[in-house]
């Protein structure tokens, strides 16, 4: 359940809503409902997450029925359901990360952020969650930071450690 101040409404920026309208023209009339996944990334990418409000409006916006985005941006793992940090750390969590240490370095996330899987630290610059295979599963452990989704790879806790910081220094 959300909680209230998660419902607030949301406004779409001028740029965002042009961004939306030039999407929908790259499909064949009558098929504007294809334009709902790149839409979705772009109101993520300005608002950092799908709230309730934000799903609505996209809704609204391709005049298609609500429950039309809602199942879209539940099934596809990219979209943020709820608040996330600045900078979310996506490990992959399945068993070839695994077998070199993928849930040791989650572990590690943890007690570094102080936070647990999905919350955000106080400063609102990190979160973090395990994710299904990234597709660089020579290279593990692995984990990737949107929305660029640039990838660090044969990471350790040492590495993590210096990519916490040098994000923090951005
Ligand atoms: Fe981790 Fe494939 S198992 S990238």
């Amino acid at each position: 359940m959300l909680k209230v101040e998660e419902q607030q409404p949301v406004t779409f920026s001028s740029a965002l809503i042009e961004k939306c309208g030039e999407i929908v023209k790259r499909y064949p009339g009558g098929k504007h409902k294809s334009a709902l996944l790149p839409i979705l990334h772009e109101v993520q990418a300005e608002l950092g997450w799908l709230s309730p409000d934000a799903m609505d409006k996209v809704a609204s916006f391709l005049t298609i029925q609500p429950i039309e985005v809602y199942e879209v941006a539940s099934f596809y793992s990219m979209y943020f359901l709820k608040p996330q940090g600045k900078f979310v750390l996506e490990v992959c969590r399945t068993g070839p990360c695994c077998l070199v240490g993928a849930e040791k370095l989650m572990d590690h996330l943890e007690q570094r952020l102080g936070v647990k899987e999905g919350v955000v630290t106080p400063d609102g610059l990190f979160s973090w969650r395990g994710v299904e295979c990234l597709a660089a599963c020579g290279y593990g452990p692995v984990l990737q930071i949107g929305p660029e989704y640039t990838f660090y790879e044969n990471l350790n806790e040492q590495k993590v450690d210096q990519l916490i910081q040098d994000l923090r220094d951005k």
